[in-house]
């Protein structure tokens, strides 16, 4: 989702500045980034030559950092997407805070943790907010924009004009576990993998069915690969646990397939295969 969110803003001509604690992952995301804006490059009505100069004028706005302490010193808006577990991001929050100007915004792209114990690690609550892209961030036309308990009005205006700017329509949600996206769409991919788990049908017959009988570009086992099998693993952890319901507990299938190691897209496989 990093390298989504930044090709996102390098095509609007933002600045931009990569940070992950894995060295191979900023490379891995570089050669993301630049295959996202050839492949956004192809779309628009530019000749041959002009397509690579269009592709390096906006890779000339990526630096990386290979520190969090050196991400903020400029930067206007952070967006984090690390991992989906609230301790990692709290510690990621607090060094942001110590070491970002006062007035640089802190987003994050949880896709269900709550934006007021993210925020509560920092003394700048305020100007903390949830901004949540969906995936693929460059193509997907929704920004879910949810507030924590002290988000100020002057934040959440800059994001949803952010948002927009990025030309995405902004929708503010409340901060309950998964917000309405993720409380919507995790339980109904759980039920197809049950699906699967009780052998009502097989993987590519459940997901033919969802996106020829419900017009969905893809099907929810695909779109759970997608994602990544750990995430959603995680993501339902907290719907269950936030909403203190067990419908919302992760189908015995996925956890399996996520001890297996098999993530979905980002590991080569999960319910289907893919070729790097
Ligand atoms: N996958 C999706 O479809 C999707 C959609 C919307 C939101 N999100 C959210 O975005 C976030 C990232 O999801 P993803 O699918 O890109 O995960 P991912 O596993 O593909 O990538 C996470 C990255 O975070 C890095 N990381 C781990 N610890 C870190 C740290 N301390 N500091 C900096 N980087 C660190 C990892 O090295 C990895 O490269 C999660 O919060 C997830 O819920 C995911």
């Amino acid at each position: 989702m990093g390298a989504g969110i930044a090709q996102l803003a390098l095509e609007n001509g933002h600045e931009v500045v990569l940070h992950d604690v894995d060295e191979a992952a900023i490379e891995r995301g570089r050669a993301r980034i630049r295959d996202g804006l050839a492949r956004r490059a192809a779309k628009l009505d530019l000749d041959a030559d002009t397509i690579d100069d269009w592709v390096d004028g906006r890779l000339a706005g990526l630096r990386e950092s290979a520190s969090l302490d050196g991400l903020g010193a400029e930067a206007e808006v952070i967006v984090e997407a690390a991992l989906e577990d609230l301790a990692l991001k709290r510690t990621i929050f607090r060094t942001l805070d110590a070491a970002a100007p006062p007035e640089t915004i802190l987003a994050t792209n949880t896709s269900a943790l709550s934006i007021a114990a993210i925020a509560a690690a920092t003394n700048r609550q305020g100007r903390v907010i949830g901004m949540h892209f969906f995936n693929p961030a460059p193509v997907l036309k929704l920004v879910e924009v949810i507030r924590g308990l002290e988000t100020s009005d002057e934040t959440a205006r800059a994001i949803t004009e952010l948002a927009g700017e990025l030309g995405k329509t902004a929708a503010e949600a409340r901060d309950f576990p998964g917000f309405v996206s993720n409380r919507i769409l995790m339980p109904f991919i759980n039920e197809a993998v049950w699906a699967l788990h009780d052998g009502v049908a097989e993987a590519e017959a459940i997901d033919t069915i969802a996106r020829l009988g419900f017009a969905h570009p893809l099907g929810p086992l695909a779109l759970a690969d997608l994602i990544g099998l750990d995430t959603c693993v995680a993501i339902m952890e907290v719907l269950r646990d936030g909403l203190d319901d067990e419908r919302y507990a992760p189908c015995p299938l996925l956890q399996q397939l996520v001890s297996a190691g098999k993530l979905g897209r980002k590991s080569g496989a999960g319910f289907f295969i893919y070729q790097s």
